[in-house]
């Protein structure tokens, strides 16, 4: 059986009853963690499915709730930098002020790992690991409260879109998992930033970004001269199936919901006929049509069922809304979904990733 605690409530001045509540949720959470149990907890990002970094035993769960391939290695959460030593070689210069300027945060740093303290399972053997200090108070609770390394990929099965809420995280996973921390909706709605850091031609640091994330380009673009996109540049990009990315992850068709997505770039007006041609034709077919849009095109959208990701001018509520909006086509049972591409500014970048990801490829340009 999963256990569910309500954690949403505000502090409120004055009402320790709350306090005690949630302390003692804390604690239940936490000692759930100790001995091996899997808790799912909300971070500024998207919830985590949590389990103790170290413990083979539990991090194999892990594996098993979410059907998760064994080659995809799993974010380790901190809550205090000095825990950093125990399981990472010490991090360069630059490493250390970018975890300064962006911890806690939506940033996961790829780090040369410190071998036998984590489960190997959390690494998947490769000799690095993804350690990234959630900004969220809960999350910073559980794991002070736990007093372990916390591993924590997205708490959703396998392939299917990251949860944003609780209610998200048991519709995939009752029953699989021991327990879920409900904070109410996630702030940021896609995931964490991951990044390596690599020595360039003339031998000077830059960071390369992994998987875009909640942690802009730009953001990067002041701490460190030189950022790269892995993929920018080469023949093949993420649009491109065969592009093969660096971080083991992101090989898989995630984040994708069960019809079949395809993403249009283009002109309005060129985009908006094209995509009414082809919903008509679907619809004509018998089969049963979604549009993922965004406000300005809610009117004029044509098929079954039709979701907007909010102001295509606001990346940052599209990056709010769009896995729920995914979430939502299934539940609708829609089977083929057009879906726009948004502005590739500030988050957009990670919008649009995750937009294609969830297309498996299939990417028309108008
Ligand atoms: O925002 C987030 O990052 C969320 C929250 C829960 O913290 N977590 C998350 O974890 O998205 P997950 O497992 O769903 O995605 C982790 C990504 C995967 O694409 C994985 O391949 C990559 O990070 N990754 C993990 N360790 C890595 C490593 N050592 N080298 C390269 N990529 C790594
Ligand atoms: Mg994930």
């Amino acid at each position: 059986m999963t256990q569910y605690w309500d954690c949403k409530a505000k502090h409120i001045p004055g009402c320790p009853p709350q306090d005690l509540e949630r302390e003692q949720n804390m604690t239940a959470a936490a000692s759930l963690l100790r001995r091996g149990g899997l808790v799912a907890f909300p971070t500024e990002t998207v919830y985590g499915l949590g389990a103790d970094a170290r413990s083979t035993d539990a991090v194999e769960r892990i594996f098993a709730a979410k059907g998760r391939p064994a080659d995809n290695p799993l974010i380790v959460h901190i809550a205090e930098l000095d825990e950093l030593g125990a399981f990472v070689q010490p991090p360069s210069p630059l490493a250390l002020r970018l975890m300064q300027a962006f911890w806690p945060g939506p940033l996961t740093m790829v780090l040369s790992v410190r071998p036998g303290v984590l489960s190997p399972r959390v690494t998947a053997g490769l000799d690095t690991v993804g350690v990234r200090m959630p900004d969220h108070p809960l999350a910073l609770q559980l794991i002070r409260a736990a007093g372990c390394p916390v591993a924590g990929p997205s708490a959703n099965r396998s392939g299917r879109p990251s949860p944003t809420s609780a209610a998200h995280v048991l519709e995939d996973l009752d029953g699989r998992i021991d327990g879920v921390l409900d904070g109410g909706p996630t702030g940021i709605g896609v995931e964490s930033t991951v990044v390596e850091l690599v020595t360039g031609e003339d031998g000077a640091e830059l960071v390369r970004i992994l998987r875009p994330g909640g942690v802009t380009r730009e953001q990067l673009q002041h701490w460190v001269d030189h950022v790269e996109v892995d993929g920018e540049g080469d023949k093949s990009s993420p649009s491109d199936p065969t592009f093969t990315p660096r971080s083991p992850g992101l090989k898989y068709t995630h984040y994708a919901p069960e019809g079949s997505l395809t993403v249009i770039q283009g002109e309005p007006e060129r985009m908006l006929s094209w995509i009414r041609a082809k919903t008509t034709a679907v619809q004509d077919s018998g089969l049963r049509t979604g549009w993922l849009t965004f406000d300005d095109h809610v009117r004029q959208a044509a098929a079954d069922v039709v979701v907007s990701c909010g102001d295509r001018k606001q990346p940052e509520e599209m990056a709010r809304r769009l896995y729920a909006a995914l979430r939502q086509m299934d539940e609708q049972q829609v089977q083929v979904i057009y879906a726009e591409a948004c502005p590739e500014n500030g988050i957009g970048a990670a919008v649009l990733n995750r937009i294609l990801k969830a297309s498996g490829g299939r990417f028309v340009q108008i």
